[in-house]
């Protein structure tokens, strides 16, 4: 019996987290991870056209055809059962679903967030709006953060972090742009990898790994 796990990533934008993770796997880097689906928040998000062009399937659920977030939450539900998904991946996907999903795929789903939770975290802390947040506070270091997704916005068990300098000519643009390259784009395929070789484990809310 085949051992891999399908992977799920969720998306809303230019999708450079899932172009890392993309590239991860063709390198051989996801371990028995294997990307089976792209499911977008939005129409145009750049994330879908990365994912067709390597032959990944995608499906697009636009969280303004829902009346709300129950009703949106269920029908992600429903598409992740229907995708078979062993893991769920937020790369860059900006909406917060309910318990409906969060308790489905308890310990299933992770996220990646772009500063050192819990700084600049929860609910309207996303894209370049953390950065900004953490260069007005004047901190000297920042990073990213990748956890497991509770119902609870950024709160669930951190499973990996690494941190960079912040310079004292830093914008919101190149904080971000550093964060990604140095942090992101390795980490969360890493989390993956970790997570579909089952080297993760949680444990009285903390996630602990196997290496
Ligand atoms: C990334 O920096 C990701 O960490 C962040 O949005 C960006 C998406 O970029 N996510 C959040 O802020 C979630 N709270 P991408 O679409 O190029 O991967």
């Amino acid at each position: 019996m085949s051992n891999t796990k399908n992977v799920v990533v969720l998306v809303s934008g230019g999708g450079t987290n899932l172009q890392a993770l993309i590239d991860a796997q063709k390198r051989g880097e996801l371990g028995n991870g294997k990307i089976t689906c792209v499911i977008a928040s939005k129409a145009d998000a750049y994330a879908l056209t990365r994912a067709k062009d390597n032959g990944i399937k995608t499906r697009v659920l636009v969280r303004k055809d829902y009346d709300d977030i129950a009703s949106y939450s269920r029908a992600m539900k429903d598409a992740l059962i229907e995708e078979k998904a062993d893991l769920v991946v937020y790369a860059g996907f900006m909406t917060i679903l309910d318990e409906t999903v969060c308790n489905a795929f308890e310990n299933k789903m992770i996220n990646v967030h772009p500063a050192l939770i819990p700084s600049f975290c929860g609910k309207g802390y996303y894209g370049l709006h953390v950065h900004e947040e953490a260069l007005k506070k004047g901190v000297k270091v920042s990073g990213a953060t990748v956890h497991f997704v509770t119902a609870e916005c950024d709160a669930g068990p951190i499973i990996l972090q690494k941190a960079v300098d912040v310079l004292e000519d830093d914008t919101p643009e190149s904080l971000q742009l550093r964060i990604m390259e140095q942090v992101e784009w390795k980490i969360l395929p890493q989390a993956v990898k970790l997570f579909c070789d089952d080297r993760i484990t949680v444990s009285n809310g903390k996630a602990y790994i196997k290496y």
